[in-house]
């Protein structure tokens, strides 16, 4: 099957065998059957909100990944909101992929999962189309850990993937620490177009007339850590 690239680096960043993967925010459900034809978990769930898709999916993953007679069923479907996801008890390992939200969208559901399973240990695959640097800030405080995170573009858009754990103990880098190689073509056309979206943004806050001296504070402080990747403040020579 066919799948994007984006949904191609998130399945190969799954790299050990867990008893779930929840496929949150599923849609069409192609990363979901990617990580079946993988056998990446025990169960491969996909969740979404909209039942219609949901029916669609069922339909297609009891013709394409019927349960074997007499074992165990792969999948299992569900049309729920992400933030009532039903966990499998902690004893299971367990990966939950969000991808293809918005930033703010994705940090409310990883707060409700969290807050819903304290006891549990949990790992995510997160890639939100924006606003990363206010999902890098949000997980740290959520105190959850790096595992790895990765650079990609697709369709001339930039994507991040991190995928972090409520066990690792590496800090999540606010711009990305492991992920640059500086000397790729793409890390530089990100970092670019990434300077120049908080550039235009400052500009913006300093022309209006009452200064939120916080925020102009917030953007010249984002603004530096990425300069400092910047070639000539870099010592990156991955
Ligand atoms: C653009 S699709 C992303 C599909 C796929 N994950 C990807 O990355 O290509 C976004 C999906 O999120 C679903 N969604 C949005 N909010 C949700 C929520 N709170 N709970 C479950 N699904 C949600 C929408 O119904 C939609 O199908």
């Amino acid at each position: 099957m066919k799948i994007s690239q984006r949904l191609e680096k998130i399945a190969s960043m799954v790299q050990s065998r867990y008893d779930h993967i929840w496929d949150c925010c599923c849609d069409h459900g192609l990363l979901g059957a990617k990580l079946l034809d993988n056998n990446s978990a025990d169960t491969v769930h996909f969740v979404d909100v909209v039942p219609e898709l949901m029916q669609q999916v069922s339909t297609k993953l009891e013709r394409f990944y019927p349960s074997p007679i007499g074992g165990a069923k792969r999948w299992q479907v569900h049309c729920i909101d992400v933030a009532q996801l039903p966990l499998a008890n902690k004893e299971q390992t367990q990966l939950v992929i969000i991808a293809g939200v918005g930033g703010e969208l994705l940090v409310e559901l990883v707060q409700a999962i969290l807050a819903r399973n304290p006891q549990h240990t949990l790992e995510f695959i997160l890639c939100p189309v924006h606003h990363i640097f206010e999902v890098r800030k949000a997980l740290a405080t959520l105190q959850l850990g790096l595992i790895d995170e990765h650079l990609m573009e697709e369709n001339q858009r930039f994507y991040e993937v991190l995928h972090v754990s409520t066990q690792s103990q590496l800090p999540i880098a606010l711009v990305g620490e492991q992920m640059w190689d500086i000397t790729r073509s793409i890390d530089l056309r990100y970092l670019q177009k990434t300077l120049d979206h908080y550039q235009r943004i400052q500009v913006g806050l300093l022309q209006k007339p009452n200064q939120d001296e916080d925020k102009n504070i917030e953007i010249t402080q984002i603004i530096n850590a990425y300069k400092a990747l910047q070639p000539q403040n870099c010592n990156n020579t991955r």
